[in-house]
Protein backbone atom coordinates (compact mmCIF):
# COMPACT_ATOMS: atom_id res chain seq x y z
CA UNK A 1 0.00 0.00 0.00
CA UNK A 2 1.51 3.20 -0.85
CA UNK A 3 -0.21 6.66 0.26
CA UNK A 4 -0.82 8.87 -3.19
CA UNK A 5 -0.97 12.45 -0.87
CA UNK A 6 -0.65 14.65 -3.68
CA UNK A 7 -3.08 12.43 -6.00
CA UNK A 8 -4.98 15.23 -8.20
CA UNK A 9 -2.59 17.86 -7.62
CA UNK A 10 -0.02 19.66 -9.94
CA UNK A 11 3.32 20.38 -9.39
CA UNK A 12 5.73 22.63 -10.71
CA UNK A 13 9.42 22.03 -9.99
CA UNK A 14 12.53 23.78 -11.29
CA UNK A 15 16.14 22.00 -11.34
CA UNK A 16 19.60 21.89 -12.03
CA UNK A 17 22.12 24.84 -12.79
CA UNK A 18 20.92 27.75 -15.32
CA UNK A 19 23.56 28.75 -18.16
CA UNK A 20 24.41 32.39 -18.98
CA UNK A 21 25.95 32.74 -22.15
CA UNK A 22 29.09 34.95 -22.43
CA UNK A 23 29.32 33.88 -26.16
CA UNK A 24 28.25 30.96 -28.17
CA UNK A 25 30.89 28.59 -26.44
CA UNK A 26 31.35 30.13 -23.06
CA UNK A 27 29.32 30.63 -20.04
CA UNK A 28 28.71 31.27 -16.32
CA UNK A 29 27.22 28.44 -14.44
CA UNK A 30 27.81 26.98 -11.20
CA UNK A 31 28.12 22.97 -9.66
CA UNK A 32 24.41 22.30 -8.74
CA UNK A 33 24.02 18.70 -10.13
CA UNK A 34 19.89 18.65 -10.33
CA UNK A 35 19.77 15.37 -8.46
CA UNK A 36 17.80 16.58 -5.60
CA UNK A 37 15.19 18.42 -7.82
CA UNK A 38 15.22 15.31 -9.88
CA UNK A 39 14.66 13.29 -6.34
CA UNK A 40 11.77 15.35 -5.75
CA UNK A 41 10.24 15.34 -9.07
CA UNK A 42 10.13 11.86 -8.62
CA UNK A 43 8.99 11.49 -5.25
CA UNK A 44 5.77 13.51 -6.38
CA UNK A 45 4.65 11.51 -9.35
CA UNK A 46 4.82 8.84 -6.81
CA UNK A 47 2.85 10.91 -4.09
CA UNK A 48 -0.29 10.63 -7.53
CA UNK A 49 0.62 14.82 -8.61
CA UNK A 50 1.11 15.80 -12.33
CA UNK A 51 4.62 17.43 -12.24
CA UNK A 52 6.22 19.43 -14.94
CA UNK A 53 10.34 19.52 -14.35
CA UNK A 54 11.70 22.56 -15.46
CA UNK A 55 14.98 21.86 -16.25
CA UNK A 56 18.64 23.77 -16.31
CA UNK A 57 21.20 21.21 -18.21
CA UNK A 58 21.98 18.82 -16.30
CA UNK A 59 23.37 15.08 -17.51
CA UNK A 60 20.27 13.15 -15.62
CA UNK A 61 17.53 11.40 -17.40
CA UNK A 62 14.21 12.56 -17.21
CA UNK A 63 12.43 11.10 -14.47
CA UNK A 64 9.41 8.41 -15.14
CA UNK A 65 6.26 9.91 -15.03
CA UNK A 66 7.32 13.78 -15.48
CA UNK A 67 6.80 16.23 -17.95
CA UNK A 68 10.42 17.59 -18.20
CA UNK A 69 10.49 21.34 -20.27
CA UNK A 70 14.64 21.97 -20.59
CA UNK A 71 15.69 25.52 -20.87
CA UNK A 72 19.30 27.08 -19.94
CA UNK A 73 18.77 30.57 -18.80
CA UNK A 74 17.75 32.05 -15.94
CA UNK A 75 14.94 34.43 -18.28
CA UNK A 76 14.32 31.06 -20.18
CA UNK A 77 13.65 29.20 -16.76
CA UNK A 78 10.85 31.82 -15.47
CA UNK A 79 9.17 31.92 -18.86
CA UNK A 80 8.79 27.93 -19.19
CA UNK A 81 7.63 28.58 -15.23
CA UNK A 82 5.35 30.96 -16.26
CA UNK A 83 3.79 28.52 -18.86
CA UNK A 84 3.93 25.89 -16.66
CA UNK A 85 1.94 27.55 -13.92
CA UNK A 86 -1.88 27.58 -14.62
CA UNK A 87 -3.25 25.21 -12.71
CA UNK A 88 -0.38 24.52 -10.53
CA UNK A 89 -1.37 23.49 -7.10
CA UNK A 90 2.54 23.68 -5.89
CA UNK A 91 5.78 25.58 -6.73
CA UNK A 92 9.15 23.81 -5.67
CA UNK A 93 11.89 26.26 -6.77
CA UNK A 94 15.16 23.71 -6.64
CA UNK A 95 17.09 25.41 -9.42
CA UNK A 96 20.28 27.14 -8.45
CA UNK A 97 19.23 29.67 -10.51
CA UNK A 98 22.49 32.25 -11.65
CA UNK A 99 21.91 35.71 -9.52
CA UNK A 100 23.60 37.51 -12.35
CA UNK A 101 23.82 37.16 -16.40
CA UNK A 102 26.20 38.46 -18.49
CA UNK A 103 24.24 42.16 -20.27
CA UNK A 104 24.70 40.57 -23.44
CA UNK A 105 26.03 37.53 -25.00
CA UNK A 106 28.48 38.24 -27.73
CA UNK A 107 27.33 37.39 -31.22
CA UNK A 108 30.41 35.23 -31.82
CA UNK A 109 33.18 33.52 -29.96
CA UNK A 110 34.79 36.56 -27.87
CA UNK A 111 38.66 36.56 -29.45
CA UNK A 112 41.37 36.97 -26.84
CA UNK A 113 44.47 39.96 -26.38
CA UNK A 114 46.78 40.88 -23.65
CA UNK A 115 44.42 43.51 -22.65
CA UNK A 116 42.46 42.78 -19.46
CA UNK A 117 38.76 42.44 -19.62
CA UNK A 118 35.79 42.83 -17.95
CA UNK A 119 32.64 40.99 -18.08
CA UNK A 120 29.44 43.74 -17.01
CA UNK A 121 26.84 41.25 -14.92
CA UNK A 122 22.73 42.28 -14.65
CA UNK A 123 20.77 40.71 -11.89
CA UNK A 124 18.89 37.35 -13.22
CA UNK A 125 14.69 37.86 -12.03
CA UNK A 126 14.28 35.67 -8.90
CA UNK A 127 11.21 33.09 -10.38
CA UNK A 128 10.35 31.71 -6.88
CA UNK A 129 9.94 35.34 -5.85
CA UNK A 130 8.00 36.28 -8.83
CA UNK A 131 5.81 33.04 -8.10
CA UNK A 132 4.59 33.53 -4.39
CA UNK A 133 3.96 37.24 -4.92
CA UNK A 134 1.63 35.91 -7.57
CA UNK A 135 -2.73 36.71 -6.50
CA UNK A 136 -3.06 33.17 -7.77
CA UNK A 137 -0.01 31.35 -6.12
CA UNK A 138 0.13 27.99 -5.52
CA UNK A 139 1.72 26.62 -2.36
CA UNK A 140 5.63 27.38 -2.69
CA UNK A 141 8.60 26.29 -1.45
CA UNK A 142 11.98 27.05 -1.53
CA UNK A 143 15.39 25.79 -1.18
CA UNK A 144 18.22 27.70 0.66
CA UNK A 145 22.00 26.29 -0.02
CA UNK A 146 23.97 28.22 2.51
CA UNK A 147 27.91 27.93 3.38
CA UNK A 148 27.13 29.12 7.30
CA UNK A 149 24.37 30.69 9.88
CA UNK A 150 21.45 28.16 7.79
CA UNK A 151 18.57 29.23 10.06
CA UNK A 152 19.40 32.60 10.11
CA UNK A 153 19.98 32.88 6.44
CA UNK A 154 16.85 30.21 5.84
CA UNK A 155 14.20 31.59 7.86
CA UNK A 156 15.71 35.62 6.23
CA UNK A 157 14.73 33.67 2.76
CA UNK A 158 11.56 32.11 3.92
CA UNK A 159 10.20 35.55 5.05
CA UNK A 160 11.54 37.54 2.20
CA UNK A 161 9.98 35.69 -0.45
CA UNK A 162 6.87 35.14 1.31
CA UNK A 163 7.30 31.08 0.85
CA UNK A 164 5.33 28.53 3.59
CA UNK A 165 7.58 26.21 3.49
CA UNK A 166 12.12 26.01 2.59
CA UNK A 167 14.57 23.44 2.75
CA UNK A 168 17.81 24.41 3.98
CA UNK A 169 21.23 22.75 3.91
CA UNK A 170 24.60 23.80 4.19
CA UNK A 171 26.45 23.00 0.54
CA UNK A 172 29.09 20.94 2.03
CA UNK A 173 26.04 18.60 3.42
CA UNK A 174 24.66 18.46 -0.59
CA UNK A 175 25.82 20.06 -3.49
CA UNK A 176 26.82 17.46 -6.02
CA UNK A 177 26.47 14.18 -3.71
CA UNK A 178 24.08 11.33 -3.19
CA UNK A 179 22.91 12.25 0.23
CA UNK A 180 21.85 15.45 1.63
CA UNK A 181 21.22 16.74 5.24
CA UNK A 182 18.23 19.06 5.40
CA UNK A 183 16.04 21.05 7.68
CA UNK A 184 12.55 21.69 7.05
CA UNK A 185 11.54 25.37 8.07
CA UNK A 186 7.66 26.60 8.32
CA UNK A 187 5.54 28.46 10.35
CA UNK A 188 5.18 26.14 12.84
CA UNK A 189 9.20 26.43 13.21
CA UNK A 190 12.44 23.79 12.24
CA UNK A 191 12.14 20.60 11.87
CA UNK A 192 15.80 18.76 10.93
CA UNK A 193 15.58 15.35 8.76
CA UNK A 194 18.29 12.79 9.63
CA UNK A 195 21.27 12.29 6.43
CA UNK A 196 20.04 10.62 3.70
CA UNK A 197 20.28 9.49 0.63
CA UNK A 198 18.47 12.23 -1.77
CA UNK A 199 15.82 10.07 -2.83
CA UNK A 200 15.00 9.26 0.98
CA UNK A 201 14.77 12.87 1.61
CA UNK A 202 12.76 13.61 -1.33
CA UNK A 203 9.95 11.92 0.05
CA UNK A 204 10.37 13.06 3.52
CA UNK A 205 9.82 16.58 1.92
CA UNK A 206 6.80 15.74 -0.03
CA UNK A 207 5.29 14.01 3.18
CA UNK A 208 5.69 17.16 4.90
CA UNK A 209 4.32 19.82 2.59
CA UNK A 210 1.58 17.28 1.77
CA UNK A 211 0.51 17.85 5.36
CA UNK A 212 0.72 21.23 4.58
CA UNK A 213 -1.02 21.69 2.03
CA UNK A 214 -4.49 19.72 3.55
CA UNK A 215 -4.29 21.98 6.61
CA UNK A 216 -3.87 24.71 4.15
CA UNK A 217 -6.74 23.53 2.09
O1 LIG B 1 19.48 32.05 -4.60
P1 LIG B 1 18.68 31.94 -3.35
O2 LIG B 1 19.43 31.40 -2.19
O3 LIG B 1 17.92 33.20 -3.04
O4 LIG B 1 17.60 30.81 -3.68
C1 LIG B 1 16.59 30.49 -2.79
C2 LIG B 1 15.44 29.93 -3.54
O5 LIG B 1 14.98 30.82 -4.56
C3 LIG B 1 15.67 28.60 -4.25
O6 LIG B 1 14.49 27.85 -4.05
C4 LIG B 1 15.86 28.98 -5.70
O7 LIG B 1 15.43 27.97 -6.59
C5 LIG B 1 14.98 30.21 -5.84
N1 LIG B 1 15.49 31.20 -6.80
C6 LIG B 1 14.78 31.48 -7.96
N2 LIG B 1 15.24 32.44 -8.83
C7 LIG B 1 16.39 33.09 -8.58
C8 LIG B 1 17.13 32.81 -7.41
C9 LIG B 1 16.66 31.86 -6.54
O8 LIG B 1 13.73 30.88 -8.21
N3 LIG B 1 16.82 34.01 -9.44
Amino acid sequence: FQPKPLAGRKVVLTAGPTFEAIDPVRGITNTSSGKMGYALAQACVRAGAEVVLVSGPTGLSVPVGTQRVDVRSALQMRDAVMAALPGADVFIGVAAVADYRPVEAAEHKVKKSSAEMSLRLTPNPDILAEVAARDDAPFCVGFAAESRDLDAYAEGKRRAKRLPMLVGNLVQDGLGSDDNQVILYDDAGRHPLERAPKTEVARKIVEHLAGLLTTAA
